[in-house]
């Protein structure tokens, strides 16, 4: 695992969106997989803005979302839907066909778990996955405790997550489960990036980086994957003592 300390947010999201487009120069049909959340929010923007500066074809590259509220519609604000839509899908020039965001409202969140992953391994694997992480240490929505032996698969949501998970949605939502790629996904994928931002990640990347290995801390399976990246800020970094 690399860990990379970049003076500021805005720094650390230009070198994400740098990795991103780098991985779409090399393959035009690569496989990414991208997070939601606050963090990669000025990524995408740099993404938008360089890709379409330097003209970076994304018709061909095929997108899988990685993860999203379960009972939450793709047009509600606060859904990854919604947030993919606004932040990428609308700026870049995607091909709807290679677009693989999880259904909020399927009926059947368990055939859609099977889809992908077969999807996955028909496509060849994904070449980059991105992800963010929790204040709980969790990566998509695989809470403390989760297998890393798992793919894409339903989850019940950890307290952390639906108390933290409020400040994406304009109204109070019931937030109970979750529809994610797994951590199975995550070390099969090619290469995987994960960022953090600010000071209130700092005592959680401090633990991803100095604990032990652990399922009761998902984020810790970055130091399983050789090639795995932490791109994080100064203030994620403060924390750290080695
Ligand atoms: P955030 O969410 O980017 O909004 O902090 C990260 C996560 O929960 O994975």
């Amino acid at each position: 695992m690399k860990l990379k300390i970049y003076p500021d947010y805005a720094q650390m999201s230009d070198a994400a969106a740098d990795a991103i487009i780098m991985v779409v120069k090399e393959k035009s049909n690569a496989v990414i997989c991208l997070p939601t959340g606050n963090t990669p929010t000025l990524t995408y923007e740099l993404l938008v803005r360089k890709s379409n500066d330097l003209g970076i074809d994304f018709s061909k590259v095929i997108l899988i979302g990685l993860d999203e509220w379960l009972g939450i519609s793709a047009t509600t604000v606060g859904s990854c839907n919604h947030f993919f839509n606004e932040h990428l899908i609308k700026h870049l020039n995607f091909s709807r066909k290679n677009i693989y965001l999880f259904d909020g409202l399927t009926n059947d969140p368990e055939a859609d778990c099977h889809k992908i992953n077969l999807f996955i391994e028909t496509a060849g694997g994904i070449d980059l996955m991105v992800v963010g992480i929790g204040m709980n240490g969790h990566i998509g929505f695989n809470e403390p405790g989760a297998s890393f032996d798992e793919h894409a698969h339903v989850t019940r949501l950890h307290a952390i997550t639906i108390e933290v998970g409020q400040k994406y949605f304009n109204t109070e939502v019931k937030l109970e489960k979750g529809i994610t790629l797994g951590l199975r996904n995550l070390l099969e994928s090619r290469n995987v990036i994960m960022l953090a931002n600010g000071r209130a990640k700092a005592a959680i990347i401090r633990q991803t980086l100095e604990q032990e290995t652990s399922t009761l801390l998902p984020s810790t399976i970055m130091q399983l994957h050789d090639n795995s990246a932490l791109y994080i800020d100064e203030e994620a970094a403060s924390l750290l003592t080695e």
